[in-house]
């Protein structure tokens, strides 16, 4: 560590230990300083980071700021007639006029500020970091309704973040279902690793993809005379395909003979879930979401809507052309698609590139189930005791009411309540104000308690499953189980030592999960299903976490002339709100 890098951890530990009103991101973030090997990145050593700094480091207490901040300009636009992914003409909204947007590149401990204007003319917009913690800058979570407004057509908001994490995640629209319409881009943190590579090919996208616009299905698939969700009309590697008609074309990943190659996979869906493989290779996965997690060596790996997972491929194969394949599960239960074998080319150097991969494959099967075997490479654990005398439930349900004399329609509920949030009054905003009398329906729970483990078990009584994501937080996941949770019968299976942690959870049908988390980020956090018509129709709750702190940490009034930008604009607003928001 350098003169300055000391100079700063000094500044920095002793601005923490006084309560500051406007704190700058990573304020209470200092360097490590017991660890002085000396080690850097590179192909032989992805474990080392800088020296001090490795796969090891506990990055909820340490980050290595690095004073380098990254910025980056969004301008949101709704193009009438897209053809730019598979070649058939949709209308799309888009990042900088492409699918997916940009990726938004840092180093860990970077900071980003991106830019994002709304060029929408009848639409708001927020964009989410997906898995992002915003420790102390909640209000840059980018959740219209719980910690913004949304931004008004023709206006800037800018957001701005430390990278205390690292890894892949994504970001996208948090304002209905836009996302849908292609508000979708990928992160990619610069990090160690917990096993070698030689080449990083970057964020790989693996998504479903409609002709119709998100709000047309999200409206039609409220309906319960419509039936289950939409098909998905195609499925896009890395923002292109094949088309039915003959058009499009296969994404085309190259790889190096000989050499190992880290492949950093997204699910940023709206519905579908995938098994992916790759022919005659192997996926060592390296990081669930955002944390690191011991190697370990799959053939293939479901990955629910929002999931990531970094998986090196060793291109030790014969040289040649091999199609990876997105495998949806025959059930139908976890998404659909119309198109039978979703499938990308990976082709080594040396291949010839006129031509398709000829071995299909041995057919995989493809469920709806959740990864096993992720073990965090920072081992956190939990007291058991402390679950059995703190456990709290949440129970999901759906219902179908009536929409008008000939028609009714689906309401997914949690604990009997259907989110549905206030775009122009976020929970931030209440909390601003000391006001803690929202409204029923936006589905608030109070956290209180600083630095405790709060523990929820979630039962799912519909037969359908459920990506959960929780914001602000990565959940340790203690079990999942079928039926209803029996803490006399259940507590032996669930492991309290070093669980899987992420920020997407899969809930099968029928079925209780059990998570915790550490109430150490004040602020307001969702958690909701990831399936775009779910929390359309209400499958969401919002913590608010140390509420009466929040004021203290975060820059909370840092929201207001948004907020007042779009207050007045939403008087005049062309589409009303007509789901939950979010
Ligand atoms: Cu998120
Ligand atoms: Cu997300
Ligand atoms: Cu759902
Ligand atoms: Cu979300």
């Amino acid at each position: 560590m350098g003169l300055k890098g000391f100079m700063t951890s000094l500044v920095v530990g002793l601005m923490a230990s006084t309560v500051i009103a406007n704190p700058l991101p990573g304020t209470t973030t200092h360097k490590k300083r017991n660890c002085v090997k000396r080690c850097f990145n590179g192909p032989e050593t992805r474990s080392c980071w800088t020296p001090g700094w490795d796969i090891h480091t506990n990055f909820e207490e340490h980050v290595p700021i690095t004073d380098v901040v990254r910025t980056y300009h969004l301008s949101i636009t709704n193009i009438t007639s897209f053809d730019g992914a598979d070649g058939i003409a949709k209308p799309a909204m888009l990042i900088n006029g492409q699918f997916p947007g940009p990726t938004i590149e840092a180093d860990w401990g970077d900071e980003v500020e991106v830019h994002v204007t709304n060029n929408l003319q009848h639409n708001g917009t927020s964009i989410h970091w997906h898995g992002i913690w915003q420790k102390f800058t909640n209000t840059m979570d980018g959740v219209n309704g719980c910690t913004e407004c949304p931004i008004p057509p023709g206006a800037t908001r800018t957001y701005r973040f430390l990278m205390r994490q690292y890894g892949t995640g994504w970001y996208h629209s948090h304002f209905s279902a836009q996302y849908g319409n292609g508000v979708v881009g990928m992160l990619k943190v610069n990090g160690p690793a917990s096993a070698n590579y030689d080449i990083d090919l970057g964020p790989y996208s693996v998504t479903d993809w409609y002709y119709e616009t998100a709000d047309r299905l999200e409206r039609a698939a409220q309906f319960s005379d419509h039936g289950p969700p939409p098909d998905s009309d195609n499925v896009l590697f890395n923002g292109t395909h094949v088309n039915a008609e003959g058009g499009g074309r296969y994404a085309r990943t190259a790889l190096t003979p000989g050499k190992k190659h880290l492949l950093r996979l997204v699910n940023p869906s709206v519905d579908n879930t995938f098994t992916l493989s790759l022919v005659g290779h192997k996926f060592t996965v390296i990081a669930a979401d955002f944390v690191p997690i011991e190697p370990v060596e799959k053939d293939s790996l479901f990955m629910t809507t929002g999931q990531r997972y970094d998986v090196i491929i060793e291109a030790d194969q014969d040289v040649g052309n091999y199609w990876f394949n997105a495998t949806l599960a025959s059930s139908g239960m976890c998404g659909t698609s119309v198109v039978d074998y979703p499938a990308a080319i990976f082709s080594y150097e040396g291949a010839p590139e006129d031509e398709l991969p000829t071995d299909p494959g041995t057919p995989v099967y493809a469920g709806c189930d959740d990864e096993t075997g992720l073990v965090p490479v920072v081992k956190k654990s939990a007291p058991v005791d402390d679950f059995l005398a703190h456990k709290n439930y949440l129970d999901v349900a759906v219902e179908v009411q009536p929409y008008n004399d000939e028609r009714s329609v689906y309401r997914w509920k949690i604990n009997d309540s259907s989110i549905d949030i206030e775009w122009g009054k976020p929970i931030l905003q209440y909390v601003r104000e000391g006001n803690y009398s929202w409204p029923r329906e936006a589905n608030v729970i109070e956290v209180e308690e600083a630095d405790v483990w709060t523990w929820w078990i979630i039962e799912n009584g519909s037969g359908m499953p459920h990506p959960m994501h929780l914001h602000g937080h990565d959940t340790m996941l203690l079990g999942v189980g079928p039926g209803e949770f029996n803490a006399a019968n259940h507590t032996s299976l669930l492991n309290f030592d070093n669980p899987t942690r992420r920020d997407v959870v899969q809930m099968p049908g029928r079925s209780w999960i059990a998570i915790a988390w550490k109430t150490d980020n004040p602020g307001v956090h969702l958690l909701h299903c990831h399936i775009a018509w779910h929390v359309s129709q209400g499958l969401s709750v919002q913590f608010l976490e140390r509420g009466p702190e929040i004021a203290d940490t975060v820059d909370i009034d840092e929201i207001a002339p948004n907020c007042d930008a779009w207050r007045a604009y939403e008087a005049t607003a062309v589409y009303q709100k007509h789901d939950s928001g979010l």
